[in-house]
């Protein structure tokens, strides 16, 4: 590891994987890979606005970028898809674990179809993604597993019932530290908890008014504001840190 602080930002040569990279908190991870010049490769599951967007970066950036189509929820996509990006990229130095869906409702008006919806992108997905990607690492000797879970794992005071939801990134957090505990000799593993930021999923008048009320910041994040966080797991900066889940959500669960 670099001792100057700005080359310890620095991710040129690396590889890093981002689900859900087509839209919000997946796409600004993404560009702020790229930015810091790390080869990307974006896994999208509808939004193929993604290959341009990879095409892009690597234009804009001069980097080397790929973007895949995957439903995280099914388990041979998952690795078959990784295989064919340690084929093309020779390597994965960081998974960024981040593609999720919410259903908004009591569980009284849920079906078991929507509730096993849920679980098989926001569990399964994750579950699916870490173990293949471990699977590189745990070969390589090095790898960083970032996974993108929710406050909502932690707090249930959300202006929507969401309970399956909120269960799955309470899951996923408490994976994640075990799994710091488990690849402690070659990866790292670290969790972060976005509150309310103004994406595709945190677009409805609820959220934005509760994120208005309720946190000091009395506003929604951008985006653009959760991208230092990203790099800085996923960089040599953060060498010593491991099984962290970091809240990022304007102080709403102070
Ligand atoms: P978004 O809806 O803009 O993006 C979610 C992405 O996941 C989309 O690109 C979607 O295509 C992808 N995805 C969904 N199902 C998939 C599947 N089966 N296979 C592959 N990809 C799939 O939402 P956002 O906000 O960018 O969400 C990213 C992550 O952040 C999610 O895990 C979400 O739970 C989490 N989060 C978001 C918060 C917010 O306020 N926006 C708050 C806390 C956590």
């Amino acid at each position: 590891t670099p001792s100057n602080v700005l080359e310890q930002f620095r991710m040129a040569g690396k590889v890093v994987v981002v689900t859900g990279a087509a839209d919000g908190i997946g796409l600004a991870v993404t560009e702020a890979m790229a930015e810091a010049g790390a080869n990307v490769v974006l896994w999208y599951n509808s939004n193929k606005a993604a290959v341009e967007k990879s095409q892009e970066l690597a234009k804009t950036h001069n980097v080397n970028s790929a973007a895949f189509q995957v439903d995280v929820s099914e388990a041979t996509q998952v690795s078959e898809t990784i295989k064919k990006v340690v084929e093309e990229f020779g390597k994965i130095d960081v998974f960024v674990a981040n593609a999720g869906m919410a259903i908004s409702k009591p569980i009284l008006e849920q079906t078991l179809t929507e509730y096993q919806k849920q679980m098989s992108v926001n569990v399964d997905g994750i579950v699916y993604c870490a173990k293949y990607a471990g699977e590189v690492f745990h070969r390589q000797g090095f790898g960083n597993l970032i996974i993108t879970s929710s406050m909502s794992g932690h707090v249930v005071n959300v202006p929507v019932d969401q309970p399956v939801y909120n269960a799955t990134k309470a899951y996923v957090t408490h994976f994640g530290k075990s799994l710091a505990r488990e690849w402690r000799e070659f990866a790292r593993v670290n969790i972060v908890s976005p509150g309310f930021f103004d994406t595709k999923m945190g677009a409805s008048p609820l959220c934005i008014n509760e994120a208005y009320r309720m946190s000091p910041m009395g506003r929604q994040g951008h985006t653009k504001e959760i991208k230092g966080l990203y790099l800085y797991l996923a960089s040599d900066a953060s060498t010593y840190m491991t099984g962290s889940d970091v809240i990022i959500d304007g102080g709403y669960v102070l």
